[in-house]
């Protein structure tokens, strides 16, 4: 049996009719570049989401450099540093740089992979302005803590919710607890455009209004521009194709939960394995099921070469990365982002993978370890 790591033409079948449907209506329309669909997504993703307004953009990448820069542009002081996750994908940090802010690591908890509160507190000083835990692999970051962190330092929190489109920490959804949420819609995440595509969910009209005007060239009437912005938009076409999946959202991550559950089931006590953990205030939503073990090397080997595709996310730690050579505050050490860049490795898990696929999956695995 060939197992995908992700398998987009198998999901892509169920929305095909409804897309070229959608697609004819936005042709009549000439609907490409704002217009009903836009207006209707972002409507649709604040109220799912819980919060007032959502600033659609062009990618994720996007959403965070617009949402950081928003946040430095309206604060208008000097701080300008900020935390993040070394453990992460390259553009949260790249994000900073680009909007002009310093990146500041900050280690992670080895329970979840996020970015660890205990450890924030130590590297914050009077220039640090903001906080971006990323809620990696769709498991939410302690927001209660980190919350608590910033209202004590006056700092702001820009949640990278990429990787967790409906994940809740207690009651409220990631990307409406701190000050701004990060989107990206790429082909990948649990929900997808069939292009790039970002968001960014908030409470605060200020910045939101901000926002509206650094998408646009900072324009604010036609031909009248405050300050300088970017082009960002989200288009129509992809737009109609991300309402219509949203409808499909809890769906997919409740599979995606129950998959997980069937892996946990099969690969509890297997060889060295240390599986995701779970924590009962969170619902994580498996963006990725990433499972750690010393043997990471040998078993992807193994798995590639009986037809299952796997991932390792991420290698090398942001600190290590040629632009932050330095980025970091010199007092900290990184000793479990360091141990685990070497152990994870992430198994097959999509919005319509079966579960005889992941059985087979974790069926390989067993074998492989009976050697060890
Ligand atoms: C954690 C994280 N942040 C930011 C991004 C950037 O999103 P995009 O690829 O839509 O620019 C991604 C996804 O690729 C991501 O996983």
């Amino acid at each position: 049996m060939e197992v995908k790591f992700i398998d987009l033409q198998r999901e892509n079948k169920r929305f095909k009719e409804k897309i070229k449907e959608l697609f004819s209506e936005i042709i009549d329309k000439s609907a490409f570049v704002g217009g009903k669909f836009v207006e209707e997504f972002e409507k649709n993703f604040a109220e799912y989401i819980g919060v007032n307004h959502c600033i659609s953009v062009n990618s994720g990448t996007d959403a965070l450099i617009l949402s950081i820069a928003g946040l430095l542009l309206n604060e208008g002081s000097s701080r300008k540093k900020i935390i993040t996750t070394p453990f992460t994908f390259f553009a949260t940090a790249e994000a900073i740089l680009r909007a002009g802010g310093e990146v500041v690591f900050c280690d992670i908890d080895e329970r979840d992979l996020n970015l660890n509160p205990d450890k924030v507190e130590e590297i914050i000083d009077d220039e640090t302005c903001g906080i971006i835990p990323v809620h990696i692999f769709g498991m939410p970051a302690d927001m209660d803590k980190i919350g608590e962190i910033a209202k004590k330092y006056n700092l702001w929190v820009v949640e990278d919710a990429c990787q967790s489109h409906g994940a809740k920490f207690k009651d409220k959804k990631t990307g409406s607890i701190g000050d701004a949420g990060v989107f990206s819609f790429y082909p990948t995440k649990n929900l997808n455009g069939m292009g790039d595509g970002g968001a960014i969910t908030t409470n605060n009209t200020k910045l939101a209004e901000t926002l509206i005007l650094l998408k646009n060239h900072g324009q604010v009437e036609r031909y009248r521009h405050e300050f300088i912005g970017f082009n960002s938009r989200l288009d129509g076409i992809q737009a109609a194709i991300l309402n219509e999946k949203l409808k499909y959202l809890d769906e997919y991550n409740n599979h995606r939960i129950e998959m997980a559950k069937i892996y946990d089931r099969e690969l509890k006590g297997v060889g060295d394995i240390r599986l995701p953990e779970t924590f009962p205030d969170r619902k994580g939503v498996f963006h990725l099921y990433t499972i750690r073990t010393r043997y990471r090397d040998e078993l992807k080997e193994f798995l590639n070469k009986n037809g299952v595709q796997c991932g390792i996310y991420y290698p090398i730690p942001l600190f290590k990365q040629t632009p932050f050579n330095g980025a970091f505050a010199s007092t900290q050490e990184f000793p479990i982002t360091e141990k685990v860049v070497k152990e994870v490795i992430s198994l097959p898990l999509h919005n319509e993978i079966k579960k005889e696929e992941v059985e087979f999956v974790s069926h390989l695995i067993r074998e492989f370890f009976k050697g060890k």
